[in-house]
């Protein structure tokens, strides 16, 4: 392996062994029939467009700590470790519990580890990615031997249920992985690469209520405290960095595309996935897509996809996993693990 500007190697030092994944959904549908009742939309054009046929949305007494907990918790049991192991929590958010304190304290308070650090991390779609690397490093540093992951997010209490262009792809729900120092330089995070353009915040955004437009003084655009996304510049943008990101990392890391065993890509769209597939010339079940169930829910979606491949016999330990995501920010980035 080799090394480039954008990617980060991890040779030599400790590796961050996937040893658990742990996903939760609220209970309650929202289906395309229920869309077709709020605006002017149609079940097939839903299908057809974006591959989406339910999402799941909080009720009452539900949260994105209380789903983050729950994936947490599930977590902890797959990987046999007890929550007071645990000594760094990194919860990817941008429907984060409160404005303050983090997510990611919530979630360290509700599973009860006692001795660990805690912060939220916000990269969008690209959340889960990016805190995967980041728990890698911490790891690779020595600073830390057990994090506990968690993509969370409640993308409904930020959606525009008036507007059919956006309302229809999001969803809520969250996932978890937990991270262990290990020694064989074969397993664990192998390679990341992170990148970001702020250049493009405008093609996807919630713009209400930080401090550009604070509570304190009326919006000049009420619609901005929801999600406005510019969809087909998204569209073209992730398909072009997508294959981009796969392609450069098996090119850095001296690998064909035929030795990843599965690509999990943040799900935002399956039409989107299927261009990728297309332009990788990869066979279509070496892509995991479970868009259909959850809509897009932006950095937990990649989580909550892991851990359905590995409970459901699509993954299995020894298997090379790239994990890949595009989204707000713009941010986009990519992970391969060793599982
Ligand atoms: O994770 C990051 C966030 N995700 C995204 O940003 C999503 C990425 N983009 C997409 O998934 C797709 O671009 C969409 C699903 C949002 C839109 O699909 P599209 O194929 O790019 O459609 P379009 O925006 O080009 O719109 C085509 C037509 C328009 O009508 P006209 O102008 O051709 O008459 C839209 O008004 O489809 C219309 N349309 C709809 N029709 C029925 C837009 N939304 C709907 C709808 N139902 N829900």
């Amino acid at each position: 392996m080799t090394e480039n500007d954008s990617g980060q190697m991890f040779q030599g030092v400790k590796r961050a062994v996937v040893a658990g994944t742990g996903s939760a959904v609220p209970a309650k549908i929202l289906n395309n029939a229920d869309l077709e009742k709020m605006v002017d939309t149609s079940d097939e054009w839903i299908v057809t467009r974006t591959g989406i046929k339910e999402r799941r949305i909080i009720s009452e007494g539900e949260s994105t700590a209380s789903l983050a907990i729950e994936a947490a918790e599930k977590a902890l049991k797959d990987a046999k470790v007890s929550a007071k192991e645990v000594d760094l929590i990194i919860c990817s958010t941008i429907t984060p519990e409160m404005v303050f304190p983090a997510t990611a304290c919530f979630v360290q308070d509700g599973i009860g580890a006692a001795h660990c650090c805690a912060f939220d991390l916000a990269a969008a779609c690209s959340g889960f990615t990016y805190a995967v690397a980041s728990a890698a490093s911490f790891i690779a540093a020595g600073q830390h031997k057990t994090a506990l992951i968690v993509g969370a997010e409640t993308l409904s209490t930020i959606t525009n249920y008036e507007d059919r262009g956006s309302c229809i792809l999001f969803g809520d729900g969250a996932g978890a992985m937990v991270l262990k120092a290990g020694d064989d330089q074969e397993r664990g995070v192998l390679y990341s690469s992170l990148h970001a353009d702020g250049g493009g915040w405008q093609t996807l955004s919630c713009q209400a209520y930080g401090s550009r437009n604070p509570v304190s003084r009326p919006l000049a655009n009420p619609d901005s405290v929801y999600m406005e996304i510019n969809g087909r510049e998204t569209y073209q943008l992730a398909v072009r960095r997508i294959v981009d990101l796969v392609n450069e990392s098996c090119r850095v890391c001296g690998l064909s595309i035929d030795d990843i065993a599965m690509i999990v890509p943040h799900q935002m769209n399956a039409r989107i996935i299927e261009s990728v597939v297309k332009r990788l010339r990869i066979p279509d079940e070496k892509m995991y897509v479970n868009i259909d169930k959850y809509g897009n829910t932006s950095s937990a979606s990649i989580a909550i996809a892991l851990d359905e491949a590995l409970h459901n016999g699509h993954l299995k330990k020894g298997d090379l996993v790239a994990l890949v995501a595009f989204g707000a920010g713009l941010t986009w980035a990519l992970n391969l693990i060793r599982l």
